[in-house]
């Protein structure tokens, strides 16, 4: 089946869709945007990425093409005619295609550009690495200072993700002045020894991931103590679990950092438990 994307207003097969080479995130990276899952054919937390969309297009001083209402609908309408179950839709908003190449922002009215697409991803609730977890290596961090705000510059998330797969691991714990501040695609957290979740506090450093926020709720309601605060790599790696979240992979166990076990090096208790509390609240609550 050909996908079905959404380009600047219109619904095309993925073999028919343009953009112009003159578009600000071609050229400048000048485009923010959002990665939502659908699990059972609904969107998780479709108000919470909404929000962080208009947050990251307000700091950028960016104009959306369309309305929170025509978003959804257009998240919905891709689901349907692409038929998607689980999965996971990509959203990128630009600030569209200036006359020529310019360092200086096109002129107010020059509309934005929109892109949808969905990816197709049966079992990605069911995803086995959840239960052998996964290896990280830490990276030095050296993106740039607005990482609250979430732009399609990935080049140096792309480079960590490689260097990682070089050492036969699966990702990167970015480290800046001596502590984490999240993976190159997620947000990280270790459990310590006592059951308290540790994770870095919001700040421009680190994206305000939506999966973190349902994350940290649901912990709380559970009376798990949660504590906001930087943490080093040799704390994680004594620490009892550490884990990931992410809207494209959940809540996700890491096993092995630097080559050195978390725990026993296998999957503790908390973080499934964790994961189990997400995913079903998250269902209940999907659009
Ligand atoms: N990444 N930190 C970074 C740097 C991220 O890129 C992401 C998400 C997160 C987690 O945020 P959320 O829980 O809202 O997905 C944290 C998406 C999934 C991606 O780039 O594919």
């Amino acid at each position: 089946m050909t996908r079905t994307v959404y380009v600047n207003g219109e619904y095309v097969p993925e073999t028919e869709a343009k953009i112009s080479i003159f578009d600000r995130a071609f050229l400048f990276a000048d485009g923010v945007y959002e990665v939502t899952s659908v699990l059972d054919g609904k969107l998780i937390d479709f108000d919470g990425h909404a929000k962080r969309l208009q947050r990251s297009l307000d700091e950028l001083k960016m104009r959306s093409p369309v309305t929170t209402e025509e978003l959804l609908e257009i998240h919905r309408e891709l689901v349907r005619v692409n038929e998607i179950d689980e999965g996971l839709i990509y959203l990128q908003v630009t600030r569209g295609a200036a006359a020529d190449r310019d360092f200086a922002f096109p002129p107010e009215d020059t509309p934005p550009g929109i892109v949808l697409f969905t990816q197709n991803k049966p079992g990605l609730a069911n995803n086995p690495t959840a239960q052998k977890g996964i290896k990280v290596i830490s990276f030095e961090d050296l993106r740039w200072g607005r990482r609250d705000i979430k732009t399609v510059q990935l080049l140096y998330p792309s480079l960590g993700k490689m260097a990682a797969k070089e050492q036969g691991c699966d990702d990167a714990w970015l480290v800046e002045d001596g502590f984490v501040t999240e993976g190159t695609s997620n947000n990280a957290y270790i459990v310590t020894k006592e059951g308290t979740i540790v994770t870095r506090q919001l700040s421009n450093d680190i994206l305000h991931g939506i999966t973190r926020a349902a994350v940290l709720r649901f912990a709380r309601e559970a009376q798990i103590k949660v504590e906001e605060r930087p943490f080093t790599i040799e704390e994680a790696q004594n620490a009892k679990e550490a884990f990931f979240t992410s809207a494209s992979a959940f809540v996700m166990p890491v096993v092995e950092i630097d080559g050195e076990k978390v725990g026993d090096g296998t999957v503790g208790d908390m973080v499934p438990r964790i994961r189990e509390i997400y995913l079903e609240e998250m269902r209940k609550a999907a659009v």
